[in-house]
């Protein structure tokens, strides 16, 4: 560095310039290093939120994503979007063949899988008191939210464990650990995700293979304004948005996106959390810690 400065200051020519302007670009890629290169990943429902937001983080810092997704049409453009290290495969997760196949299809592609994300998930429209709970729908947010967790975690495993190595990830939500506010299907299945990294991560880690989840506060996704919107029936879309962003928000000078829980996921999946394992990341501001939802006030 003194050297390149020197030059220029002495000299003010080309060779000093371009050995400078070379250390600045070789420090800005320090400062912002690759920290998936090389590194396969499957995102469920990646099509979309952050699922959507993660892809593009992990493309970003050098993963080849497949999207699995139902939004076919969502999926393809955004694939389309991230350029040629991602690719879009329709994966339905109730299906455990539809599972199995995206992970060999990463295998087949790419040789190998180092992450699998599975966060593709749905909200619960039996938004009443137990009395009137609807467990069909019960049933079905549980065959996405959480029976497809475990589907993912088995068929992963299946291919990571020969190899000593893989990060499985799994977004679970606040909602998991609180109970409360929100919709009794919604809940179980998110504490079923915690539950299930609980239970799993001891075996993987024998194997050399991580599993760990993520909590997310809310975020204005189309899953969340749907599930927020389904509860607060006098409340328009804007209404729904403040209450997700502003209301809920314990911290001051910030708000929740999916960028943030996709840098999360970074972290996790990457080798920098290599000893990191069976444990829930909590990215909600405080508000575990801090207060309940409110909606008791338009
Ligand atoms: N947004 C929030 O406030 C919030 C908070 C905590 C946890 N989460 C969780 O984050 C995850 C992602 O949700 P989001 O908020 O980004 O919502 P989103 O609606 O933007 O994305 C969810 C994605 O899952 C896909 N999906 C639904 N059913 C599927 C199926 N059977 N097979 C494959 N894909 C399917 C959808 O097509 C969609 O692309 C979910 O598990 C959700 O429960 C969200």
């Amino acid at each position: 560095m003194y050297s390149a400065i020197h030059l220029v200051q002495r000299g003010k020519n080309r060779a000093g310039l371009t050995m400078l302007t070379g250390f600045v670009n070789s420090f800005s890629s320090v400062s912002r290093p690759e920290r998936l290169a090389g590194k396969v990943a499957v995102i469920t429902g990646g099509a979309s939120g952050i699922g959507e937001a993660t892809a593009k983080e992990f493309i970003r810092n050098g993963a080849k994503v497949i999207i699995a997704d139902v939004q076919d049409d969502l999926g393809h453009t955004v694939a389309a979007e991230l350029g040629p290290g991602s690719a879009y495969t329709r994966c339905d997760v109730t299906d455990e063949a539809q599972i199995a196949a995206t992970v060999d299809l990463a295998v087949a592609r790419h040789g190998h899988l180092d992450i699998l994300y599975n966060n593709a998930g749905i909200t619960s429209s039996s938004v009443g008191h137990l009395a009137s709970l609807d467990l069909a729908d019960f049933d079905r947010v549980m065959a996405v939210n959480a029976r497809a967790v475990l589907a993912g975690i088995k068929h992963a495993a299946r291919v990571m464990a020969p190899r000593r190595t893989g990060s499985i990830l799994c977004t679970a939500s606040v909602a998991g650990m609180m109970g409360g506010e929100m919709p009794h299907a919604y809940n179980v299945s998110k504490a079923a995700v915690i539950g299930v990294v609980r239970s799993a991560a001891g075996e993987l880690a024998r194997h050399g293979v991580r599993l760990n989840a993520i909590s997310p506060l809310g975020i204005a996704t189309p899953l969340a304004m749907r599930g927020f919107g389904d509860m607060l029936a006098w409340a328009d879309a804007e209404r729904v948005r403040r209450l997700i962003e502003e209301d809920m928000n314990e911290l001051e000078g910030a708000t929740l996106e999916a960028e943030d829980i996709a840098r999360a996921a970074v972290y996790l999946a990457s080798d920098e959390a290599k000893y990191v394992t069976g444990h829930n990341l909590v990215v909600d501001g405080g508000f575990t810690v801090g207060k309940r939802l409110n909606v008791a006030h338009a």
